[in-house]
């Protein structure tokens, strides 16, 4: 119900993304063998907004950016750009019919970027790209990085001749420019001192900005940046916010930004999509998505003070015995919806409880549960709050705890996908190896 009304309220808002979108991604699938990375994904870009593509590890978020911009041809999908405001809907379809990559006309143009190759989608389509991975020319020096990526626009101007390279006054002024917009953004990034050093003697942090100064300097309508904020400490993280609205708000560029990193999402983009397992499963403001409890779930975990209510645990802590005999009685199929307050109701709950997995007290030396990919640490207080400590807790679930746990946090099998038990059992070996004499071998010398 709450989310009908998130929902209505969210398709009333007069959201740029909708109204004025730059890139719009439709039924997008990228198939890698048998693993769908991408999964009939859509989606629109707003245009002069900060976009926010978020999710867990593995959510597919690299490999929406490697289709829109050409490192990838998609298995299915179209992805268009627009140059100049408005949908064009039915220049994109005319174009659509036809083979053709895409159509300009005066001042605004449409192009189809899945039929194009990366280097006319950076150079016609204008649309940038940092990587999940540094990669600068190393060697070169910080304004040479700036330079090189503008080669294109100088090469052009040279007629791609040597002749062309000496004396034509084209190439001149292209040159002229490519060394004044160098130096703007080296301005920019408060890195104009180190202009001659090598890239790779720039600490870390300013490696991320010279990249995104170098994307800059190809004039992109889009810029797209995978993790710009990873690694970065508290202090360049807060420049990179900076950085990133002054591209918005004074270069007029639309961002398009993979993060991994909710405080820095949530502060600076106007729309956030959340993606995980290649699927979207939230898609609105930050208001939205911070409220969406598919998000909460799925992404954020389960917070403290949200409508989920934790079971209260037992004050006695189960024999292993008791643990096994739980874990082998037979079980009833449903798992507790874990959606609304409305679902969980006393009834719904203490018929599904049976399934519960088994809890402990709080031991002296809980497990960091955090190890297992895929929780994070929301995930390791709900886990605790069912009285889940330690690894081995969690190697025992069979399939009808894992489906209850997998209903409670309406984690839609992830569980099961990320393999928790496999990980568990594994984690609870070293710990016994450890020496940390696991509790299931009781009485056994
Ligand atoms: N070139 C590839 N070949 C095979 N599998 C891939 C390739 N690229 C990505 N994948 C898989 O697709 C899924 C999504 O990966 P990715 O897009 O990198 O996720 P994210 O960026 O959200 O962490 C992962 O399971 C990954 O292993
Ligand atoms: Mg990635």
């Amino acid at each position: 119900m709450a989310e009908a009304v998130m929902e209505a309220a969210q398709a009333s808002k007069n959201h740029r993304w909708k109204t004025d979108p730059v890139l719009t991604v439709e039924h997008l699938t990228m198939r890698f063998g048998g693993l769908v990375a991408v999964g009939d994904l859509s989606f629109d870009v707003g245009r002069g907004d900060i976009t926010a593509l978020i999710g867990p590890n593995g959510a597919g978020k690299t490999t929406v950016f490697n289709c829109v911009t050409g490192f990838y041809k998609p298995t299915e999908g179209r992805i268009v750009m627009r140059h100049g405001h408005g949908r064009h809907d039915e220049l994109v379809e005319e174009i659509t019919a036809t083979d053709r990559q895409y159509s300009i006309e005066g001042n605004s143009a449409v192009y189809l970027l899945e039929r194009m190759p990366d280097f006319v989608i950076s150079h016609r389509a204008r649309v940038a790209r940092t990587f999940q991975n540094i990669r600068l020319f190393g060697g070169m020096t910080v304004l040479e990085n700036l330079l090189v990526a503008q080669h294109n626009p100088l090469m052009l101007a040279s007629g791609f001749s040597i002749s062309g390279l000496f004396g034509l006054k084209s190439y001149k002024d292209a040159e002229l420019e490519a060394m004044d917009r160098a130096v703007y953004w080296l301005e920019h990034i408060g890195l104009v001192d180190r202009a001659d050093d090598p890239a790779s003697d720039l600490p870390y942090g300013e490696q991320r900005r010279l990249e995104i100064a170098r994307a800059m300097c190809t004039e992109p309508h889009l810029l797209c940046l995978d993790e710009p904020a990873a690694g970065l400490n508290p202090r360049e993280s807060a420049d990179l916010n900076n950085l990133l609205r002054f591209i918005r708000d004074e270069q007029k560029v639309s961002v398009l930004l993979i993060e991994h990193d909710m405080g820095v999402v949530m502060e600076i983009s106007d729309h956030i999509i959340v993606l995980d397992y290649g699927v979207k499963i939230s898609d609105g403001d930050a208001e939205h998505v911070r409220s969406d409890p598919s998000v909460i779930a799925a992404y954020l975990g389960v917070d403290d003070e949200e409508e989920i209510d934790i079971p209260e645990v037992r004050e006695d802590m189960h024999s292993v015995e008791e643990l096994e005999t739980q874990a082998a009685k037979p079980k009833p199929k449903a798992a507790p919806a874990r959606k609304s307050k409305a679902a969980s109701t006393k009834s719904a709950k203490s018929a599904s409880d049976a399934n519960r997995p088994a809890k402990m007290r709080k031991p002296a030396k809980p497990d960091d549960l955090k190890r297992i990919s895929g929780v994070g640490p929301k995930l390791e207080q709900t886990l605790n709050g069912l009285g889940i400590y330690k690894f081995e807790q969690i190697a025992k679930w069979k399939k009808a705890e894992r489906d209850w746990v997998d209903g409670y946090l309406n984690f839609k099998g992830r569980i099961e996908r990320d393999d928790w038990v496999a990980q568990a059992k594994e984690f609870a070996r070293e710990a016994a190896k450890a020496g940390r004499s696991p509790s299931s071998r009781k009485g056994g010398k």
